[in-house]
């Protein structure tokens, strides 16, 4: 939600801050702006909508000459996504200007005081109130550092803000608390961003800012404090993913780049996660063999796709381990008062690390001593950094709004965490944990598969891009699958799709089957008996009532040939992983709807990658 980039440096500060935007773009496109530090004014160009039209106005003006910027791409929270609301947003006296993420949740009680103050603000965003505040400090006497601080001291919510002043060309300001910050440290030259992403063709040299600090970038120089103003520190990474990750490489799509690098991304998830003798090893997971053997109930919580990646874990895990596994959404977990005490694990799943429904549920776990573990595709994000431990998938930068690759990876991540309790506690023998792992590994080369073969998924979407309603049946693990299906194409086509458990099809559902609806159906492994039989028999029952049933099976499956009108072929796999094969054939079918139907694929309307708000 909200990507932001503030530059000092000697490069014209604007080329660098619209390039970090346009790379951060896939985290809100409502509107987009920038404030340059020109002589002794501030230069400020802002436009709704995505950045191609700030571009365009910018490239109709003139600019001037700054060495010293920052810019923001919004998804709106407070007030609608005009101009007048896009950022930067500037002090009464056009002296300070500021870029926000997140949300004030106390700014109506601080724009009361400024009104009554005889200021007049400008937009109905709760950023200009922080702009008002800070240059009212400045005026008071402080440096736009202390007047940081003290704003930030007197502000509730969540909140990364970035702000410059051309009382001093050569500083940004930035602080956080609850939403994401990087500093980017380069040579003569400093960034700050809501994602390395933004500065990764400058920096591959970086620093996290822990909650409620402080940062100040000249070109020479990175300060960092508390908000009481306190000295402090980042922690300095190296960025060991390169540019070419976060560009399309000739692909139309980020989404479509994202699918085909699937099978890599699963492989570099199980990469090193194993010994030569078969046993695991997640060396990241810092809870103790003791605590881990404590355990007597988990609860996953996460929200969107990795919601459906947490369903899929309850499978393996109650499977592998016999724990007690509840999956919850974060946002229902937290206010329902949920039953957690220190044996619970809570797994928090979180692609971006910033989902601040599920920061807010595991800092809710994590005050009643459950032990939090996250699964997270961003290193150094808060989630993990605020967990007691994490295994990190390793999908690499997911730019594409819609989650393909770190959904998958999520999956493994899910069966390698059962299986290491499983290992831990005794309950699996080493030759069966080595058994299961060898059938991971042959993961890669089937989604591979998968991929090879989607041709006619497309052509089906092409043929269907007129229908207003799509289903999306599952069993067992073909359920969360069907789920995600659905969730995908919501997304991505705007159209009506839903997920059931086919087992729920006679409780209600089957009244929406009528002539000619489109229904995917998952199908178990043919070894799956009964599973198996079952839906064998839904698809006959929907089919009866005129659906048209395309229907995902394993290979040589001969029983479901008579009732399906598309027939889309999975390589054979146990049924625990099929998810993992299952649900390619469905994300490329609602890449195709959304590009048939004339969407964004990359930017759906209304969405953001990260929703950092609650
Ligand atoms: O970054 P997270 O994994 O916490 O994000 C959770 C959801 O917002 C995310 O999966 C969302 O549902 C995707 N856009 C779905 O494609």
């Amino acid at each position: 939600m909200c990507g932001i980039v503030g530059y000092v440096g000697a490069k014209p500060a604007l080329e660098v801050v619209l390039e970090g935007l346009r790379r951060l773009e896939y985290r809100g496109y409502d509107s987009a702006g920038v404030a340059l530090v020109a002589g002794d004014a501030l230069f400020t160009e802002k436009r709704a909508g995505k950045l191609a039209k700030l571009d365009k106005a910018l490239s109709a003006g003139t600019p001037p000459a700054a060495t010293t910027g920052i810019g923001h791409t919004r998804w709106a929270t407070h007030g609608a996504p005009n101009d007048r609301n896009a950022h930067p947003h500037l002090g009464a006296g056009g002296r300070v200007a500021v870029v926000h993420n997140g949300i004030i949740e106390n700014f109506s009680a601080l724009r009361a005081e400024l009104e009554s103050a005889g200021q007049e603000l400008r937009s109905e965003t709760d950023t200009e109130v922080a702009a008002h505040l800070i240059e009212a400090e400045i005026d008071k006497g402080a440096d736009l550092t202390t007047a940081m601080r003290q704003v930030c001291r007197r502000l509730d919510g969540a909140f990364t803000l970035v702000a410059t002043t051309c009382d001093d060309h050569d500083q940004v300001v930035a602080a956080r608390r609850n939403s994401p910050l990087v500093v980017g440290l380069g040579e003569g030259e400093n960034f700050v961003a809501s994602d390395v992403a933004a500065f990764i063709e400058h920096t591959r040299e970086a620093m996290e800012l822990a909650q409620d600090q402080v940062v100040t970038i000249t070109g020479e120089q990175v300060l960092v404090t508390d908000f009481a103003g306190n000295p402090s520190e980042g922690k300095r990474f190296h960025v060991d993913w390169d540019i070419a990750a976060a560009e399309k490489s000739g692909y139309d799509y980020f989404m479509l780049k994202e699918i085909a690098e699937q099978p890599q991304a699963i492989a570099d998830t199980l990469l090193g996660r194993f010994t030569d003798d078969g046993r695991l090893h997640l060396d990241e997971i810092r809870l103790s063999d003791e605590e881990l053997r404590g355990i007597d109930k988990i609860i996953v919580i996460a929200c969107g796709t990795a919601f459906h990646a947490g369903l899929l874990a309850k499978y393996v895990i109650e499977h592998w381990t016999r724990i007690p596994c509840e999956v919850e959404l974060a946002s229902e977990f937290r206010y329902r008062d949920p039953i957690v005490d220190r044996d619970t694990m809570v797994i928090a799943i979180s692609q971006s690390g910033e989902t601040m429904d599920t920061l807010m549920a595991l800092r809710h776990a994590r005050e009643q001593r459950a032990k939090v573990l996250a699964i997270s595709n961003t290193n150094g994000s808060t989630i993990p950094r605020e967990s007691d431990a994490v295994l990190y998938t390793r999908a690499g930068p997911e730019i594409a709004v819609a989650s393909t690759k770190a959904f998958l990876t999520q999956i493994v991540a899910c069966h390698l965490i059962a299986l290491y309790l499983a290992q831990v506690r005794g309950l699996k023998y080493g030759d069966e944990i080595t058994a299961i792992l060898r059938q991971l590994e042959r993961i890669p080369s089937a989604v591979a598969e998968v991929l090879g073969t989607v041709e006619p998924v497309r052509q089906l979407a092409r043929e269907l891009g007129d229908v207003e309603t799509v289903l999306f049946l599952g069993r067992h693990v073909g359920y969360p699958v069907a789920l995600e299906g659905a969730l995908k194409l919501k997304e991505l086509a705007y159209m009506h799709a839903e997920g059931f458990a086919a087992g729920e099809l006679k409780h209600g559902p089957i009244a929406l089957i009528e002539e000619g609806v489109p229904v995917f159906v998952i199908v178990p492994p043919k070894g799956r008996g009964v599973l198996h039989d079952k839906m064998v028999s839904n698809i006959a029952e929907i089919r009866a009532r005129g659906a048209r049933t395309i229907v995902l099976a394993e290979q040589g499956d001969e029983a479901v040939a008579p009732y399906a009108d598309e027939l889309i072929a999975l390589p054979a796999v146990p049924t625990l992983l099929q998810p993992l094969v299952a649900t390619v054939p469905l994300q490329v079918f609602s890449c195709e709807m959304a590009t048939v139907r004339g969407h964004d694929v990359d930017q759906p309307r209304n969405l953001a990658k990260s929703v950092t708000v609650e």
